[in-house]
C-alpha cells in the first residue's frame, strides 16, 4: 500500500500507478486552533510506503508525516518504507554557530523514533547526512532524469554549477550529456543575500545550463544568470531538482533573462515537469 501525505498525493498516486499498489487514502485537516487531525481510512497491509515531501509548510509536513507513520505502526503495519522526496531541514547538518540546533539529526532521529524502517530520498543537501540514521537509507540521484528531460532539446550545451557545492551535479549531468562543465565561486552573506564573482568562461555559442539541487529565494540562480549574460550566453536553461521557490523567486529567476527553468516534482511548482515517480518507484522495487 501507498500513502501519499499532503505535500506529496500526487506525486504517490503516480507512484502507486508504476507501482500497480494500492493507494490508501488520508483524511487530514487542521483544527479552528492549528493542531492536525489525521486518519487512515485505507485497509490496512503489511508493508506501507508513506510518501511526504517535508517543504513549506515544513513544520505541518513533518508533524503529518510523524502522524502517519506512528498510527500505522500502532495499526500493525510491520514493514514502513518512507519516501521524503525533498528533505526540509536538510540544510542545518551541522552547527555552523555555537548552540546552534542540528536540526537534520533531529528530523532523523524522530523519524526513526516513528517507526520508519527504511528511508528514501532523493539528492539529500549533504550526502553526510544518511549518517544520522541507524536505518537503511537509500538516496536516489535525480540527475540521470533531468538529462533525459534535456536530452536533445539544446545545442552544443555546456553545464554550470552556480557554486562549488553544485559541482558534482554539473559533472554528473556533463557526463551523461556528454558535454563540457565548469562553476562559479559563490560567497553566501546571509540566507537571503548571495555573492558570486564573475569568471571568464567560455560559452560563446553554446546553450548554457544552471543546475543547482535547490532553488531557494532564487538569489544564486539570478547572479549566475546576471554573470553568463554578461559572457555573451545566448540561451540560458535552469535545471534544479527541488523547486523550494520561496516568494517570487520564479519570477525574479524569469526577469533576470533565463529562458526556462524546469525542476523535478519533489515539490509542487509551476516548474515540477521532470516526474521522479518511475524513479521512485524502481528503488522501491529493489
Ligand atoms: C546551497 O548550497 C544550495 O545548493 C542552493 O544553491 C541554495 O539553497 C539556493 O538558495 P537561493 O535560491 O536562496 O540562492
Amino acid at each position: 500500500m501507498i500513502i501519499g501525505g499532503s505535500a506529496s498525493q500526487k506525486l504517490a498516486a503516480k507512484v502507486a500507478a508504476e507501482l500497480n499498489e494500492n493507494l490508501c487514502p488520508i483524511e487530514t485537516f487542521k483544527f479552528p486552533d492549528g493542531e492536525r487531525y489525521l486518519r487512515i481510512r485505507g485497509e490496512i497491509e503489511e508493508e506501507a510506503v508513506v510518501i511526504q515531501s517535508t517543504g513549506f509548510p515544513q513544520d505541518e509536513n513533518l508533524i503529518e508525516l510523524f502522524l502517519i507513520i506512528k498510527t500505522l505502526k500502532s495499526l500493525g503495519v510491520k514493514t514502513i518504507k518512507t519516501v521524503i522526496p525533498y528533505f526540509g531541514y536538510g540544510r542545518q547538518e551541522k552547527r555552523f554557530k555555537s548552540g546552534e540546533a542540528i536540526s537534520a539529526q533531529i528530523i532523523a532521529n524522530l523519524l526513526e523514533l516513528a517507526g520508519t524502517n527504511q528511508l528514501f530520498c532523493v539528492n539529500l543537501h549533504e550526502n553526510n547526512m544518511t549518517n544520522f540514521f541507524n536505518i537503511p537509507v537509500h538516496e536516489i540521484s535525480a540527475i540521470p532524469f533531468i538529462a533525459q528531460y534535456l536530452e536533445g532539446t539544446l545545442e552544443d550545451p555546456i553545464i554550470i554549477a552556480p557554486d562549488k557545492g553544485a559541482l558534482d551535479h554539473a559533472q554528473e549531468l556533463a557526463n551523461l550529456m556528454n558535454c563540457d562543465f565548469d562553476y562559479l565561486e559563490k560567497i553566501r552573506i546571509s540566507p537571503e543575500v548571495v555573492e558570486t564573482k564573475p569568471k571568464n568562461i567560455n560559452i560563446h555559442g553554446k546553450s548554457t545550463v544552471i543546475i543547482d539541487d535547490i532553488i531557494s529565494t532564487g538569489g544564486t540562480i539570478v547572479n549566475a544568470s546576471k554573470i553568463l549574460k554578461n559572457l555573451g550566453a545566448e540561451k540560458i536553461i535552469v535545471a534544479c531538482v527541488h523547486p523550494v521557490m520561496v516568494d517570487d523567486a520564479l519570477i525574479k529567476i524569469f526577469a533576470s533573462g533565463v529562458d526556462d527553468v524546469i525542476a523535478t516534482d519533489t515539490l509542487r511548482s509551476d516548474v515540477s515537469v521532470v516526474s521522479l515517480a518511475p524513479l521512485i518507484a524502481d528503488a522501491l522495487k529493489k
